[in-house]
């Protein structure tokens, strides 16, 4: 490894950052991450910190977790590659199908499709979805419908369903046929209804008119997060993804559940649809399904709609669809150490315990500064706090108290993420209760500081 002073000199001189503006990157050198032990990581400079952001909501068992390695450099030893398009497949990649099947049964999800990520898995359910209703003679079925403030990663599908301008804009014209419904949103809605469960049948009325307006014959899917995530974590009222689910059952069109942040355990339930309740047609994960130590994801399907697939006689049904690195060998290795170790571990119910944890301890902090305007989570570990000027009139807050709560909370002893007006967190979900009060005394030593 290169010295400390070529590398803080060269830090953002020949990459681009996903998601800031290059030149933000050269004025603002980002902390250069070199160690992470635990749900603890280090900078070049030797300063340790909790990860409040638990690397990108995907490192859910730490930075330790050793059977992972070890599964991941035992099978780089074994098959280091082998694909698994039409006609070889290899036996990691079989081994956690039914891994996967088992783990999925209480969600109707059996049957797996690999990817290299999130984006990618949402970019597979809509196609999979338009193909779906291909094989079964509607083939008008194509559009989609989705949440404003939904994040389905950055691909031209997931970017077209996304409900967040700041992913949009300068990329447009993005895929046709694609329309948002209002985010079940208490803070900040159209309806102006504080209410979680009337806002929630507000927006179900919603996707009613739309789908009324559009056509449900024209529509293939109606994709959501269980929790909206990156668009500032907005847990919907407990009744609105049945409602969906419903809605879409009696038109005819098919469910995606994106559940690249909540599977595998974050929200304190197993996946989110099932702590809703709810049974998808298709489950796009990511992140977790490795602890984020190799880059791969699974599209899960429903028997409903594999047995489509799988029956079709129409000659309609070959996918035309995949990945280089679907089903990796060495991600599906990985898979299977992450899945042992998180039902090993129960990490659902730290979630949900030290989630609760959180919670009270933001509403703590809510109580004690104005600049806080709203605390969201109460399920499991992830949470937002928005910052705003005034509270009663909920306006923007400075530009730069975000980012100052978050450089003072760094040295104070825990890495927390700033997306527009919120402070995000998403820890590992092996923190302990101490863990839990380093990040809320690191937020309270940031508040203090505006
Ligand atoms: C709900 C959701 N979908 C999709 C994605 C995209 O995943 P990736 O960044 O792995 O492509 C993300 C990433 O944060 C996400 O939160």
């Amino acid at each position: 490894m290169k010295d400390e002073n070529f590398l803080k000199a060269n830090n953002a001189r020949s990459l681009w950052h996903p998601m800031t503006a290059p030149a933000d990157s050269l004025a603002n050198p980002p902390t250069i991450i070199t160690g992470g032990e635990g749900v603890r990581i280090r900078d070049i400079d030797g300063h340790e910190v909790v990860d409040g952001v638990g690397g990108l909501w995907n490192v859910n068992l730490g930075y330790s977790c050793q059977p992972v390695k070890a599964a991941i450099a035992a099978q780089l030893d074994r098959l280091p590659y082998y694909s698994i398009f039409r006609g070889t497949s290899n036996d990691a990649v079989i081994e956690l199908s039914e891994e996967l099947r088992t783990f999925f049964a209480p969600d109707g999800l059996t049957r797996a499709f690999y990817t290299s990520g999130g984006s990618d898995s949402v970019e597979t359910a809509l196609r999979l979805a338009r193909q779906y209703h291909k094989i079964r003679g509607e083939a008008g079925r194509v559009k989609f419908l989705s949440l404003k403030k939904g994040y389905h990663g950055t691909h031209i599908g997931g970017a077209s369903v996304n409900g967040n301008a700041n992913f949009r804009t300068q990329y447009e014209p993005l895929l046709p046929g694609c329309f948002h419904i209002p985010a079940p949103f208490p803070f900040r809605n159209p309806f102006n209804e504080a209410d979680p469960a009337r806002l929630a049948q507000l927006c179900l009325q919603a996707l009613e008119d739309e789908i009324a307006f559009q056509g449900a014959g024209t529509i293939a899917a109606f994709i959501m997060e269980p929790i909206l995530g990156a668009g500032g974590v907005i847990p919907p009222h407990s009744s609105f993804m049945p409602g969906v689910e419903a809605i879409c059952r009696k038109h005819g069109i098919l469910l995606i559940a994106d559940e690249v942040i909540t599977a595998f355990g974050r929200t304190g339930a197993w996946t989110g649809s099932r702590l809703w309740g709810v049974k998808p047609d298709f489950a796009c994960t990511a992140k977790a399904i490795t602890n984020a130590y190799f880059p791969f994801g699974a599209v899960m399907i429903s028997d409903r709609v594999a047995e489509v697939f799988e029956r079709d006689d129409t000659g309609r049904a070959a996918i035309g669809h995949g990945y280089t690195y679907s089903g990796h060998p060495v991600g599906a290795a990985a898979a299977l150490a992450t899945l042992a170790e998180t039902k090993r571990l129960n990490v659902k119910d730290n979630a949900a315990a030290r989630g609760a944890e959180v919670m009270a301890g933001l509403q703590a902090l809510m109580a004690k500064y104005a600049v806080i305007g709203d605390v969201r989570g109460g399920h499991g570990l992830m949470n937002a706090i928005e910052l705003v000027g005034d509270r009663a009139a909920k306006s923007a807050p400075d530009k730069a108290a975000a980012g100052k709560v978050q450089a003072v909370a760094y040295q104070a002893g825990a890495m927390v993420r700033v997306s527009g007006p919120n402070i995000i967190l998403s820890p590992p979900l092996v923190l302990t209760s101490a863990d839990v009060q380093v990040i809320l005394t690191a937020l309270d030593a940031g508040f203090a500081a505006l």
